[in-house]
């Protein structure tokens, strides 16, 4: 079978790529490279053996991807491609619509043209907004606090009225909590153009020195340690969930929305003091004011996925920090 993998060249996408190479399928990426770098196909090569096909192409330019439907049959279509930055997106909501809603509409228009009627999407717990109980479940009320939330929540609503609309369509929507953590060989990890953001990435940053010290946001939540809380996933975990979702996506018609995480919650000094533990390295920190929009905790009542995917985490956080770190020391 082959699978369609948009953004199969960022970082959930190209472990989702070889854990989909791993367990037989064929697999063709696309992926304008906005976000990432070609030289990640040679990486997946040396691991898996296996050279996924290879498209560039930017989903919003709809007769370049309509030659890849063209040329190809595809039974289901993982779709990662977006943009993901909260911040942003705030300054530049015009653009995150655009990518992120025209693109996705571009890609649904054309599975539906060329018959193909199974999708993966990547959502996000952003859509819980700051949710008023933890554990979450899917069934927690959905708000969304920034333009790149917003794009989340309607592309899921816009899959709710196509799978209402065409009875053969089937969607799974995948609410990933917080992924982190690189491949174990080393060779593949979170490589971002630019600034990053999130919280690992910058512990990484503040490790290696090229950031004098991690700005911990707010000391003063009602947490344990006063440091919010959150559900930290490996990567490698979220893209076994994907594999279990799409055996679904083949079995069963209509739309779900199944969240992806470990269920446990950290704070994020528990993060930095495990990062520094399994790894012998100083995490340079300060605290700082609380960041505006932060939830002060949220994390994953996983048990749907328990269910209806068979699927749940078996990395903690200590192998997640060790490797994410592993995978840091042979990027820049
Ligand atoms: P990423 O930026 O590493 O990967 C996204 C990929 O999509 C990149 O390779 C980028 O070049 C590509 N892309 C962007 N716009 C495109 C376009 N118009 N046409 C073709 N390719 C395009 O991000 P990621 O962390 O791998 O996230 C993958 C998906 O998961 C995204 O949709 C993101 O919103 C969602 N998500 C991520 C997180 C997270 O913390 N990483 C959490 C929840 C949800
Ligand atoms: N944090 C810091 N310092 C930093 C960065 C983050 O203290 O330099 C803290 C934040 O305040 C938060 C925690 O670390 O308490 C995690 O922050 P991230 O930015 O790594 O992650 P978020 O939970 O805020 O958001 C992430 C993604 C969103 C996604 C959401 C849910 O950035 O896109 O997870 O999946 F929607």
């Amino acid at each position: 079978m082959r699978i369609l993998v948009s953004g199969g060249c960022g970082y959930i996408g190209s472990h989702t790529v070889i854990r989909l190479i791993e367990n037989g399928y064929d697999v063709t990426v696309f992926d304008n490279l906005y976000n990432s770098k070609i030289t990640v196909l040679d990486k997946i090569e040396k691991i898996t053996g296996v050279r996924p096909d290879f498209v560039l192409c930017d989903m919003t330019d709809i007769a370049s991807l309509e030659a890849i439907f063209r040329d190809s049959h595809f039974d289901a279509v993982i779709h990662f491609a977006g943009y993901k930055a909260v911040g942003e997106s705030i300054e530049k909501p015009l653009m995150y619509y655009d990518n992120n809603i025209t693109g996705t509409l571009n890609l649904l228009e054309l599975m539906e043209k060329y018959n193909v009627k199974n999708l993966i999407f990547s959502s996000s717990a952003t859509v819980y907004g700051l949710p008023e109980k933890c554990p979450v479940d899917e069934k927690s009320p959905l708000f969304c606090l920034n333009p790149y939330g917003r794009t989340k929540l309607m592309i899921e609503q816009i899959l709710l009225d196509l799978c209402n609309a065409d009875k053969d369509f089937s969607a799974v929507m995948l609410r990933y909590f917080n992924p982190v953590g690189a491949h174990p060989s080393g060779l593949i990890a979170e490589d971002p153009n630019g600034i990053p953001n999130n919280l690992m990435p910058r512990i990484i940053s503040a490790a290696k020195g090229k950031i004098k010290e991690l700005k911990v946001f707010g000391d003063d939540y009602d947490t344990r340690d006063g440091t919010c809380i959150r559900d930290y996933i490996h990567v490698l975990d979220l893209a076994d969930g994907h594999v279990a979702a799409l055996n679904y996506v083949f079995k069963h018609k209509g739309n779900i929305a199944v969240n992806l995480g470990t269920g446990n919650g950290y704070t994020v000094l528990e993060l930095i003091k495990t990062f520094e533990k399994v790894n012998g390295v100083k995490v340079p920190y300060s605290i700082a004011p609380r960041r505006e929009g932060d939830s002060k905790s949220t994390y994953a009542d996983n048990s749907f996925a328990k269910e209806i995917l068979g699927w749940e985490a078996k990395l903690g956080v200590e192998d997640m920090c060790r490797d994410a770190w592993k995978g840091a020391l042979n990027y820049e």
